[in-house]
């Protein structure tokens, strides 16, 4: 509908579309669009309350003039007939937009690091990441996700070391974490009193680093079984691939080059040992260090000229946690200083910490707590719950599962990323209130609702639009508007909080009208409705990668 009036004017005053700047005026009661005409005054030589008045005159919709404002009000009939129609021929299609069109997009997301157990701390990159991903695809970029998995580093051959030492060798790939972890500790108590260990660690890094056939079959049988792990955890949450999953140790042999450019372009310093990128007024970048092995940034250097290379990005979001800010300043820095010019399109994705009663979560040992431990929880709770409402539900198990994780998801998709956010199961997985289950719970409503259709035809003249009705149909308007705002900034939030709204609204309505009506058309009419909501929060939560329920 937006579109439609930037059209309009655009063709009428004769100027270009992107001069034409729509907003909503702050009271509704004024108008449902304002169109702010000081845009245009120095171009037409005209004031903005003149142009106001030309537009007035032109346009064939009931407006005011209001300041240098022309304010529209929509035929309600004619929008909610138009509108309707095209949510429930679009259906799922609904929302989709081409601001993303002919732009390649790198997301990298989740990321976690192998000989570890998919930890809480990982939850959030993971969620972020898939909603921005599916948002991105909504606006018709060319996305392309890449897990880069933490697997290399100096504790690798400290882990190779200790496994080979006083690991079981015969333990399956789900319990070899456990192991690890185990020797690993081992490994750290036995340095304390043995100095001796520490060179093995580094021993059999360098052993890694050069690709000794040992060393190597340790780390892969690491990596594979994490990589299996992993996959648990992804599955639950309904993450079916990345288009690439690659890892920091991928760049090994690329790294040299990274230091032969640092070192063409005069940037490299050495300070106490270590070869630094210095910086003015932020903290250095270590590329090598005393020992010579290369770094963490070292890594994301190569790896991002490679992905520049490969898919020629116009964008690229590292979603990782508000604490890795310095890392990708300096990332950026170098890029610049490098020579090139698009820095700008690297973006670092922060988000804050998952707090549990104000603190960053941990076991009661002060471990970090397993990710797949709190969804199965999750799941058990939604279990209990719907036990306790709807005992006869078929397939509970399954729909248990789309509740819990569901719950956990959205969660953490509700607030803005940057800020900090409290885990607490029981608050995650009411089902009234802003969570997850409340808008799921929503769409089934509907959906047993929709039983009632009799699939006959609506004529609008005769609907009366109440302000409920135009309120939703206000809300479901402005469903693509939201879904580019969250792309632009990049904020899954957004989509969370533009549901709630919606379904708070659908509520409303639902507890203001009688839907199954006297009169069938009627009947009909607020079915349709419904279906188009429905519709709406169907596909807002599959964006967020949360599973909608026909029955709970
Ligand atoms: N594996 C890292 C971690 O768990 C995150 C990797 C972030 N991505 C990157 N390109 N540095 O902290």
């Amino acid at each position: 509908m937006k579109n439609e009036i930037i059209n309009e004017v655009s063709s009428i005053l004769n100027v270009d579309k992107s001069l034409v700047k729509i907003e909503y005026p702050k009271d509704r009661s004024m108008g449902d669009y304002a169109i702010p005409c000081f845009n245009f005054s120095k171009e037409l030589h005209k004031s903005p309350i003149e142009i106001a008045n030309y537009l007035k005159e032109k346009l064939n919709y009931s407006s005011n003039v209001v300041n240098g404002y022309l304010n529209i009000f929509m035929d309600k009939k004619q929008t909610t007939k138009s509108l309707l129609e095209k949510i429930l021929l679009e259906k799922e299609n609904y929302g989709f937009n081409d601001y993303g069109a002919g732009k390649n997009l790198v997301i990298e997301y989740s990321s976690p690091n192998i000989a570890k157990p998919f930890g809480m701390g990982h939850l959030r990159t993971t969620v972020i990441g898939q909603a921005l991903y599916n948002i991105s695809k909504k606006c018709g970029y060319n996305v392309k996700s890449i897990n880069y998995l933490g697997d290399y580093g100096t504790q690798f051959g400290k882990l190779i070391y200790a496994y080979k030492t006083w690991g079981n060798k015969d333990v399956s790939d789900s319990e070899i974490i456990n192991e690890l972890k185990r020797v690993y500790v081992k490994f750290h108590e036995e340095a304390e009193k043995d100095q001796s260990l520490d060179d093995e660690g580094r021993k059999w890094f360098k052993l890694l680093e050069n690709n000794d056939e040992e060393a190597l079959s340790y780390w892969n049988r690491f990596k594979d079984a994490s990589i299996k792990e992993f996959n648990k955890t992804y599955e639950l949450l309904k993450i079916d691939k990345f288009d690439e999953i690659s890892g920091e140790s991928f760049y090994k042999d690329s790294m040299q080059k990274v230091v032969e450019m640092l070192e063409e372009k005069n940037l490299l310093t050495i300070s106490e040992g270590a070869t630094i990128v210095p910086f003015d007024d932020i903290a250095p970048a270590i590329i090598k260090r005393t020992d010579g092995a290369s770094l963490y940034i070292t890594r994301d250097l190569a790896a991002i000229f490679d992905r520049k290379e490969r898919y020629n990005f116009d964008e690229i979001l590292y979603v990782v946690g508000n604490e890795q800010a310095l890392h990708f300043e300096q990332l950026k820095r170098i890029i610049n200083l490098l020579g090139y010019n698009w820095e700008d399109e690297v973006k670092h994705i922060g988000f804050g910490m998952l707090l549990q009663n104000g603190k960053k979560m941990s076991t009661r040992h002060g471990k970090s707590v397993v990710l797949m431990d709190v969804l199965y929880e999750a799941i058990d709770l939604a279990k209990k719950y719907i036990q306790e409402k709807n005992p006869s539900l078929e397939n509970i198990d399954e729909v248990s599962k789309s509740i819990g994780v569901g719950a956990v998801i959205f969660n953490d998709l509700k607030n803005y990323r940057i800020n900090d956010i409290e885990f607490n199961l029981e608050d995650t997985l009411r089902f009234e209130g802003s969570t997850g289950p409340y808008l799921q719970y929503t769409y089934a409503r509907i959906q047993s609702l929709l039983n009632n259709k009799q699939n006959i035809e609506v004529a609008y003249d005769n609907i009366e639009i109440s302000d409920d009705v135009w309120n939703l149909i206000w809300n479901l308007s402005k469903y693509q508007e939201n879904i580019i705002y969250a792309k632009e900034t990049n904020d899954p939030s957004i989509i969370a909080k533009y549901l709630l709204d919606l379904a708070s609204d659908f509520n409303k309505f639902y507890a203001h009208e009688r839907i199954i009506d006297d009169i069938k058309e009627y009947t009909e009419f607020k079915l349709n409705l419904s279906e188009a909501v429905s519709i709406v929060i169907k596909d807002g939560l599959n964006l967020l990668n949360i599973d909608v329920i026909n029955q709970m």
